[in-house]
């Protein structure tokens, strides 16, 4: 098990378009290991790797305690509906915003056996995935954000 640094909004790090996972290898498995650890210790339901510093297209999310995800190279190939929620960020601590987002997804990734896998997803899943695949893009949720605000010792929904 290892903690890594999380990255906070004003880091460049942030900011970058990370790249494709072309081959699955050990670092990038203790990556993605090293991302969940780093997601459950602070209390997060989903976690990209540029929060961590690393610019590669890997994402880990688990909203229920229970069914942990991990997602390389996550494209959304589908949507449906609108809905508007709070979110917050492991990178943004303490501020809470409202977001847009789809209600419904169907996501295209590969697994961290090399495996191209599709899963859909509804609720705070598919909110999770489409603010992560969003960091993979160097977007943040204060960049789309409504109503955006600080509040100390919430602990909900933080990405
Ligand atoms: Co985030």
């Amino acid at each position: 098990m290892a903690l890594l640094e999380i990255k906070k909004a004003g880091d460049p790090v942030l900011k970058q378009t990370c790249t494709e996972v072309t081959k699955i290898t050990k670092k990038i498995k203790k990556l993605l290991d090293d991302m969940a650890d780093t997601m459950y210790a602070s209390d997060g339901v989903g976690i990209a790797a540029p929060q961590v510093g690393e610019t590669v297209r890997a994402v880990v999310v688990d909203v229920d305690r229970k069914s942990r995800h991990d997602l390389l190279n996550p494209v959304i190939i589908w949507r449906e509906g609108s809905a508007t929620d709070t979110e917050g960020c492991l990178s943004c601590p303490d501020i809470y915003g409202e977001v847009e987002r789809a209600e419904k997804i169907r996501v295209r990734y590969l697994t961290r056996y090399g495996k191209t896998k599709e899963i859909e997803a509804e609720g705070l899943l598919a909110r999770c995935i489409q603010h992560e695949a969003d960091h993979l893009d160097g977007k943040l949720f204060i960049d789309i954000a409504q109503n955006i605000r600080e509040e100390k010792d919430k602990k909900k929904r933080i990405k």
